[in-house]
């Protein structure tokens, strides 16, 4: 306990000589949610942390959470420095998408507006129409549906299967998936609501379409948030990164969270809800890169950036 507080002291203090903000994902460590909070910088969604790295006046941003989050902050932001704990920290998603390969089958479906996920390349970016986070992806498809468009997906084929069905857009959907949603299991969830006849169920649509199916309520991780805040139930069992309960707890200390099962006989495997690429933002990590930038900092290429930020900019005007 002494070390990690003399960790957050230091990093307190690079923050200051360094002209820098924390901004962390829902899904990072409590600690790592709790400094970002004490040191006036933002914990949130995809979509916020894009929204407050674009607006802080800070010359620095230290992004807390995978390697897209970092790059979204960089190419809206290229005259300050992103530094990211670990370059390393990617997303299962961004690497099911190879840009050469989304692109090649871009180019077969030259009638279809690209609309990727937030959790991809700068380079899958760049080839896009469009950008969207979890927490607009409905209204962005529904307004291209309603102009007639037909769509091209990618990468997260559960969240594309949950937007073509709430919408009913045409959507041809890229195959990939999140690591840490695709193992929720609905059969052991009908056994655990059953223990919990009372709880309502809060699922992130990276989760398959069998387990989305059992949900009160589906959204985006700031969605979940609110969900769990507004809504009468007591309980919650909770079908996303256990990071979020973090911000469940602080906000609702008195209703009990519940993690979803990951494991098909029922079993909440422990280590399974929790994604190792948002783990690895630890304090040292954090030190490291506020002290030496290299091996930390993100660069992207001048002329992906520029294609990138036409569809990132696209959203967040959407979104305003
Ligand atoms: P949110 O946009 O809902 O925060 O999701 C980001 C993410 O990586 C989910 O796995
Ligand atoms: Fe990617 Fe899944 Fe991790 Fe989110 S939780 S960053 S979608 S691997």
């Amino acid at each position: 306990a002494d070390q990690k507080a003399a960790y957050k002291e230091r990093i307190k203090l690079l923050l200051q000589q360094r002209d820098a903000v924390l901004v962390a994902h829902y899904y990072t460590d409590p600690e790592i949610q709790a400094l970002a909070e004490e040191t006036g910088g933002c914990v949130s969604d995809s979509l916020e942390m894009a929204r407050f790295g674009n607006k802080h006046p800070a010359k620095t941003l230290i992004v807390a959470g995978v390697k897209f989050m970092g790059e979204t902050a960089k190419i809206l932001n290229p005259e300050k420095t992103v530094l990211m704990p670990t370059l390393e920290a990617t997303c299962s998603l961004d690497l099911g998408c190879p840009a050469d390969a989304f692109s090649a089958f871009c180019d077969q479906h030259p009638d279809r507006v690209v609309v990727v996920y937030a959790n991809t390349s700068a380079a899958v970016k760049a080839r896009a129409d469009w950008v969207v986070t979890s927490s607009i992806a409905l209204d962005v498809v529904e307004h291209l549906d309603s102009e007639g468009k037909k769509i091209l997906w990618g990468p997260d084929r559960h969240l594309g299967a949950y937007v073509q069905k709430q919408t009913g857009a045409d959507m041809l959907l890229w195959q990939g998936a999140c690591i840490v949603h695709d193992e929720f299991k609905a059969k052991a969830l009908i056994e655990l609501k059953k223990q919990y006849p009372k709880a309502a169920v809060l699922v992130h649509p990276e989760s398959p379409a069998n387990v989305v199916d059992l949900a009160d309520a589906v959204g985006s991780t700031s969605q979940l948030i609110k969900a769990s805040k507004t809504m009468p139930n007591d309980t919650f069992i909770v079908a996303t990164d256990r990071g979020i309960f973090y911000k469940m707890q602080q906000a609702m200390p008195d209703k009990t969270f519940i993690e979803a099962p990951t494991g098909g006989n029922g079993a909440t495997c422990r280590s399974c809800a929790h994604c190792p690429w948002m783990a690895m933002n630890g304090l040292k990590a954090i030190e490291d890169a506020l002290l030496q930038s290299e091996g930390h900092e993100i660069f992207v290429d001048a002329d992906l950036r520029e294609k990138a930020l036409i569809p990132l900019d696209r959203m967040l005007n959407f979104a305003k």
